[in-house]
């Protein structure tokens, strides 16, 4: 078996798939790891420890495709996909339920094609959920970026020079990305609320020392996920919200409904009311935006306010995103070994085959398949 690890090209991307440790468990399988060389330099990781840890550094792109087991975090261009040979393993985030092209690319070239979003979220498949571990970073992340930011401190100081009253800080949607949020801005002193439309989530928000909003809630689906919400829900939201907005030094927007554009929250007349120097971190604004005027990749100063909408939340902390994504990928990997030490895609495994998006050159996920146009699939 060969486990290739390429270096990510993706704009702003500085997060790699594999790290020593994880190199050493491929190592101990009798693996060959051939990493690209530089493919962890942004992410702390030089070619050196790699080696140290037992993989080949090996000179470009092509020969880190070249393997049996693509292990990547962002999706290969077209280029890169021609160079993964027929009948291997990719997995990798893909955006799968969106990016059709893609699919339909790795199924022409048969590799059998898992991908990280995929991965069931269920408590058997924790320790593998990506969504989830990219998700914490990013929380953390925001909060880090909107204070950097900021003009004003997160805590309260009494000082010779007076006392500052601490910074009020508000985060939209409390999923896994919305608690770092609030966990870390309270760790910094800000007093924060919090709001999500899940009425769950009022415990574990007053849990971490925030308080709830008390805005509309309702129950989310079978899997714990929101559902989308009425005109008239949405209309009573953002009401309720604009006081809170309007008053917040930061505001953090989590708010996403699988598979459909995100809520907005905050619209513009709402940003209007906000003080100049306020600062906006919409972490959804890559699909749709909670925040009226935020775009993905671009800050936008709209009457001193400053809406950020980063594509790049989890890669600003790399090492310890990489860490926990590549060990998110060790143990899905451990899935895949087969009785003769190689490595395969399983449509019968729990994890596996609910991630798999291509098997033997045939779209199988429903969901991908659904997207596509093609009939339910037969297994
Ligand atoms: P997400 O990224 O899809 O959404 C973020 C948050 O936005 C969610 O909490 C959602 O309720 C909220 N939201 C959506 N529409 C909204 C609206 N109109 N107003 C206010 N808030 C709105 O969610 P994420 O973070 O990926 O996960 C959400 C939930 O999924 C978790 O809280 C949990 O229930 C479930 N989950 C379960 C796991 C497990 O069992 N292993 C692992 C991870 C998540």
């Amino acid at each position: 078996m060969r486990v290739g690890i390429p270096k990510e090209r993706g704009p702003r991307e500085r997060r790699v798939a594999a790290v020593p440790a994880t190199v050493k468990t491929y190592v101990g399988h009798d693996w060959d790891v051939m990493v690209e060389t530089g493919a962890g330099d942004a992410a702390g990781f030089p070619d050196a420890a790699f080696e140290e840890a037992g993989a080949t550094i090996v000179p470009d792109t092509a020969a880190a495709h070249g393997a049996n087991l693509v292990l990547r975090v962002g999706p290969p261009s077209r280029d890169e996909i021609q160079l993964i040979a027929e009948g291997s393993i990719l997995v990798s985030f893909l955006d799968p339920f969106v990016d059709t092209e893609l699919v339909e690319a790795v199924a022409a070239r048969r590799i059998d094609t898992v991908a990280m979003e995929a991965i069931p979220r269920t408590t058997l498949a924790q320790s593998m959920d990506a969504l989830s571990s990219q998700a914490t970073v990013g929380g953390y992340a925001a909060v880090l970026m909107a204070a950097d930011d900021s003009p004003r401190f997160l805590p309260m100081l009494v000082t010779a020079a007076g006392t500052i009253p601490p910074s009020k800080v508000l985060v939209l949607g409390v999923g896994v990305a919305g608690l770092m949020a609030i966990a870390t801005a309270r760790r910094l002193g800000a007093i924060v609320h919090a709001y999500d439309i899940r009425p769950e989530t009022k415990e574990q928000v007053e849990s971490l020392g925030a308080k709830f909003v008390e805005a509309p809630t309702q129950e989310g689906d079978e899997g714990g996920y929101a559902k989308e919400v009425d005109a008239e829900t949405q209309r009573k939201q953002q009401e309720i919200l604009a006081d809170y907005v309007a008053d917040a030094d930061i505001v953090i927007t989590t708010a996403q409904i699988p598979g459909r554009p995100a809520p907005l929250l905050v619209p513009a007349d709402v940003v209007a009311r906000m003080r100049p120097g306020a600062v906006v971190v919409d972490m959804a604004a890559s699909s749709g935006g909670n925040v009226a005027g935020s775009r993905p990749d671009e800050t936008v100063d709209i009457g001193g306010v400053r809406i950020h909408g980063p594509i790049d939340l989890p890669s600003r902390v790399a090492t310890d995103a990489s860490r926990m994504y590549a060990r998110n990928l060790q143990a899905l990997v451990a899935r895949m070994i087969t009785e003769d030490g190689g490595a395969a895609v399983s449509l019968d495994d729990e994890v596996v085959g609910p991630a798999t998006i291509v098997k033997d050159g045939t779209v199988v996920h429903p969901r991908t398949r659904s997207v596509m146009g093609l009939e339910e699939a037969s297994s």
